[in-house]
C-alpha cells in the first residue's frame, strides 16, 4: 500500500520549512491591542515594540487628552513650516492604539520638505490656506493636488512626499497616521545632516555634482 506522503517524517519537515518560508500576510498598520487601552509609561524603557502600560488604577481622563495641537507653531525656520506631533512620545494615551496626528503650520511659500514615514500611511486635511501636496511612487510617478480647506489627500505608506503653501497667506493642515509613531525620514537631513555624515564621494556620485555643491548643501543643514 502507498504511504500518504504528507505524513512521512521527510514531508512533515519539508512542509514545515515551506510553510515558514511563505510570506506573512502584510501588516498594514500597528498591531491590534489586546486591551481597551494601555497608556504608555514613558518612564519605563520601550520594550522593543511600544511602551509598558501605566497601572490602570492611575489612569485618568487627562491621559486621553492632548492640548499640544491647539497652538500655532513658529514658522521662522529655514523651511518656513512648523510641525507639532501628537504621537505616543508626546501623547502617551495613544500607546497601542495605532493612530497619531500632526499639526503643520506654513508661512507663505513654506515647504514641509521631502520625507517619508516608514510605518504609516498619512492623510492630509487642509484647514486654512492652499497647499500643494505631492508624493512619488517607487516607480518614480509623481502625484499631486492643490488642496483647499476641508479637502483631503492620502499619502501611501513609506512614499516620499511634501506639502508647499501656494497661497498668499499662512496655511494650516492636520495630518493623521495609522501608527502611534509613524517615524519620519526627512530627506535633506537624512542625506546631508546625518551623524556621522555620509561620505562626500557617495553624495557626489549619487547626485552627479561637485564636492563644492555637496559641501554647500551640508553647510545649510549645520554639518
Ligand atoms: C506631513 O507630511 C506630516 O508628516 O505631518
Ligand atoms: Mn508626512
Amino acid at each position: 500500500m502507498m504511504k500518504n506522503p504528507s505524513t512521512s517524517p521527510f514531508c512533515m519537515l519539508s512542509c514545515l520549512i515551506v510553510l515558514l518560508a511563505l510570506p506573512l500576510p502584510p501588516l498594514l498598520a500597528d498591531p491590534d491591542s489586546l486591551q481597551d487601552f494601555c497608556v504608555a509609561d514613558l518612564s519605563a524603557s520601550a520594550s522593543g515594540n511600544g511602551f509598558p502600560c501605566k497601572p490602570a488604577s492611575k489612569v485618568s481622563s487627562d491621559d486621553f487628552f492632548f492640548d499640544g495641537l491647539s497652538k500655532e507653531g513658529d514658522t521662522t525656520g529655514i523651511f518656513g513650516t512648523n510641525l507639532t506631533s501628537a504621537n505616543v512620545l508626546s501623547f502617551p494615551g495613544l500607546n497601542t492604539l495605532g493612530v497619531s496626528m500632526n499639526r503643520v503650520d506654513f508661512a507663505p511659500g513654506g515647504v514641509n520638505p521631502l520625507h517619508s514615514h516608514p510605518r504609516a500611511s498619512e492623510t492630509v486635511l487642509v484647514i486654512k490656506g492652499r497647499l500643494l501636496v505631492g508624493f512619488v511612487t517607487t516607480g518614480n510617478v509623481y502625484f499631486s493636488k492643490v488642496l483647499r480647506p476641508g479637502q483631503l489627500f492620502v499619502i501611501p505608506k513609506g512614499l516620499v512626499h511634501f506639502q508647499r503653501n501656494v497661497g498668499k497667506n499662512k496655511a494650516l493642515a492636520f495630518t493623521s497616521f495609522n501608527s502611534q509613531l509613524p517615524g519620519a525620514a526627512v530627506l535633506p537631513l537624512n542625506l546631508f545632516a546625518s551623524k556621522p555624515s555620509i561620505p562626500n564621494n557617495v553624495l557626489r556620485k549619487t547626485f552627479q555634482v561637485e564636492d563644492s555643491v555637496v559641501n554647500s548643501i551640508k553647510s545649510k543643514f549645520g554639518s
